[in-house]
């Protein structure tokens, strides 16, 4: 039986994942970079730094930085992307997320949040979410980010779940992966072919239905 969902946040709840590629397409532009959005979904659920990898990685230029410039450019990346999450208010929750988490907590379900963003807790109490949850993944405290399984194996464990009484709910294919390798119910939210190994999927969140999702998981 379902007792819990977790929850990816940019692209998931909100449409931060559009913030994140706007800023990281101005900071590979300033070194010289160009990104489109095919390349930037395998930036979606990795680190801040994995991200910078690929970028440079993409543009033959992973030699060309220090680790110390290198730690610059993220700090540039996330100097802009703070400065379009400043203004988030409850209004930029995705369309049917709002409805979703009510009656997931109206049925008593577990909520936990498992996001890579190290700007989650800010987004989230923005978003006047907060509350709503059981807990927060600290990403810092992993040992592996997402495809790894275990952001969604230690939210499982926050509400004293097996996984496979959860639900995993992501945007992005290293988050897919993450939650199948946990054995846990994936429902992805995208493209049919970037969801394509997800167990159930939506094109976008206003599809997004408790009774459905709870019916596909098994329940
Ligand atoms: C999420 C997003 C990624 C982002 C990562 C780190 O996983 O999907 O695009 O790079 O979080 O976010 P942060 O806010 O810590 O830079
Ligand atoms: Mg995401």
């Amino acid at each position: 039986m379902i007792k819990g969902l977790i929850f990816d946040l940019d692209g998931v709840i909100t449409d931060t994942a559009e913030f994140h590629y706007l800023a990281w397409k101005s900071l590979a532009q300033k070194i010289g970079i160009e990104i489109d959005r095919e390349f930037n979904e395998q930036l979606k659920g990795i680190s801040r730094m994995e991200s910078l990898d690929l970028i440079l990685k993409h543009g033959n230029k992973e030699q060309d930085f220090t680790e110390e410039e290198k730690e610059a450019l993220a700090t540039q990346k996330n100097d802009e992307y703070k400065e379009s999450i400043k203004e988030i208010t409850p209004e930029d929750l995705l369309p049917g997320i709002e409805k979703l988490l009510k009656e997931a907590k109206e049925r008593n379900l577990g909520m936990v949040l498992a996001s890579a963003s190290k700007n989650g807790p800010a987004i989230m109490d923005n978003l006047q979410i907060t509350d709503l949850f059981d807990g927060i993944v600290d990403p810092a405290s992993l040992k592996a980010g997402k495809p790894d399984p275990e952001i969604f194996v230690r939210g499982a464990e926050m509400l004293g779940l097996d996984p496979s009484e959860c639900v995993g709910l992501e945007d992005a294919e290293a988050g897919i992966e993450a939650i199948n390798g946990a054995h846990m119910f994936s429902v992805g939210v995208g493209s049919k072919e970037a969801m394509k190994e997800a167990d159930y999927a939506v094109e976008d969140t206003s599809q997004l239905d408790l009774n459905t999702i709870l019916e596909k998981a098994g329940q």
